[in-house]
């Protein structure tokens, strides 16, 4: 039996996993679930998979699931707090943490699995663009398995896993191009909350979704790929692929493209996460090809979604620049979401926070969080002026 804990278990990935974990109950065990608030959604899970712990980071959300657990009979600890979060993530119990809080929230407790030397799999994207050569030193210095959960990411780890990394000429990232692919910036400007997180081909929370939307979400990514394959920025490309099949490729200096493919199902990427090196039944469909006919692809519009350029240009800069551009986004997008930015505006609070922040090289976590909060202020700052 091996020991898993899931940080962010009532998320769009958190329950994928426990969709997988439990058609292999023999073979895992749920030592700890944890969430923000969703109190219901936890004490769901708690009640299908017996976690020895389950996490709520606000107290008053934490106290309403100890009654309800209480209530039901359920034989689990309650904790709070967001120490809480790194305290389950190092439990000796576990044999591997699933790393799916969404944005900056995640760094703390994604380093605290990573300092177990434990397997990490790793969905939370934001705390390797904000803290890549800390966090991938931690990796290295902890001895910890970090495997990729981005279905990009996993599938160049795959594509990679027999291969002499020197080899590598060029990665290409696959992008979906999102719900507005082939739109006019003219056409973007009304966008609602629900249109932009209406993904044609993936279902996932509400951030993502919104960065899926503007493409920064693939600017992300082109910062998370630098730093788990060790790999100069100008070395990654984008590709837009609408069908979402291939999920990434690999092109080696003798020509030879290595490429994943798999229908655009979650499932897959975690259990392949979960099971490695071994393969476990996601209850994936089989991809049928013929009936797909073709696939296509194209350059991603960099005018139009001008956040993607963002994003390369901040991978360039290298230093505090990825984790400014992290923060401005965070916050416009939680705008956008709230209805208090257009969003067409979120690239211009992302560029005149990158303006406006003076750039450094952190050389420790705490550094890392204190411009993410100077990034925000600044963001905030940016987000008043495009509004008036
Ligand atoms: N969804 C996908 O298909 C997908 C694919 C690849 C990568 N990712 C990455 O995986 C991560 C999670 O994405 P998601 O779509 O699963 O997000 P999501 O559906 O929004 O879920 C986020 C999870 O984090 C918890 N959370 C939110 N704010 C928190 C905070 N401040 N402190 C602690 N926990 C907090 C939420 O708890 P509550 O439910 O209580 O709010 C929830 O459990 C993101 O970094 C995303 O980029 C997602």
């Amino acid at each position: 039996m091996k020991g898993i804990t899931i940080l962010g278990a009532t998320g769009s990935v958190g329950t994928t996993t426990l969709d997988v974990v439990g058609r292999h109950r023999n073979r895992f065990q749920v030592i700890a679930l944890t969430a923000h608030a969703d109190v219901e959604g936890l004490l769901r899970q708690c009640l299908d998979h017996h976690p020895q712990y389950a996490v709520m980071v606000e107290e008053t959300a934490a106290q309403r699931l100890r009654v309800r657990s209480k209530q039901l009979g359920l034989n689990v600890q309650v904790l709070s707090g967001k120490q809480a979060l790194e305290d389950v993530a190092k439990l000796p119990e576990n044999d591997c943490i699933m790393a799916a809080i969404v944005g900056a929230a995640g760094l703390l407790p994604t380093l605290a699995a990573v300092s177990t030397g434990k397997r990490v799999l790793l969905a939370n994207k934001e705390s390797l663009v904000m803290a890549g050569q800390l966090f991938m030193q931690a990796v290295r210095e902890h001895g910890a398995e970090l495997i990729p959960i981005d279905s990009e990411h996993n599938a160049i780890f795959q594509c990679l896993s027999s291969q002499e990394r020197h080899g590598v000429r060029r990665i290409l990232l696959t992008a979906s191009g999102g719900p507005f692919r082939g739109w006019s910036q003219e056409k973007l400007r009304g966008i609602t909350p629900a249109q932009a997180c209406a993904h044609p081909k993936w279902s996932m929370g509400r951030k993502i979704s919104v960065d899926s939307a503007t493409l920064m979400n693939k600017g992300l990514e082109v910062i998370e790929a630098r730093w788990l394959f060790e790999t100069p920025p100008e070395h990654i490309e984008v590709l837009v692929h609408p069908q979402s099949i291939v999920h990434s490729l690999v092109e080696y200096a003798d020509g030879s493209v290595l490429a994943q493919l798999s229908n655009p199902d979650m499932r897959t990427p975690i259990a392949c996460g979960l099971a490695w090196p071994e393969r476990l039944d996601a209850g994936v469909q089989s991809l049928d090809l013929c009936a797909l006919g073709h696939l296509d692809f194209e350059p991603p519009d960099l005018i139009t979604f001008p956040c993607l350029q963002l994003a390369k240009q901040a991978a360039q800069a290298g230093g505090s620049a990825p984790a400014i551009l992290n923060a401005a986004n965070e916050i416009a997008v939680q705008a956008f979401l709230e209805g208090q930015l257009p969003f067409t505006a979120i690239a211009h609070v992302v560029e005149q926070t990158l303006e406006q922040v003076f750039p450094s090289n952190p050389a420790s976590i705490e550094a890392v969080l204190e411009c993410d909060r100077r990034a925000r202020i600044m963001a905030a700052a940016a987000m008043a002026r495009v509004a008036a």
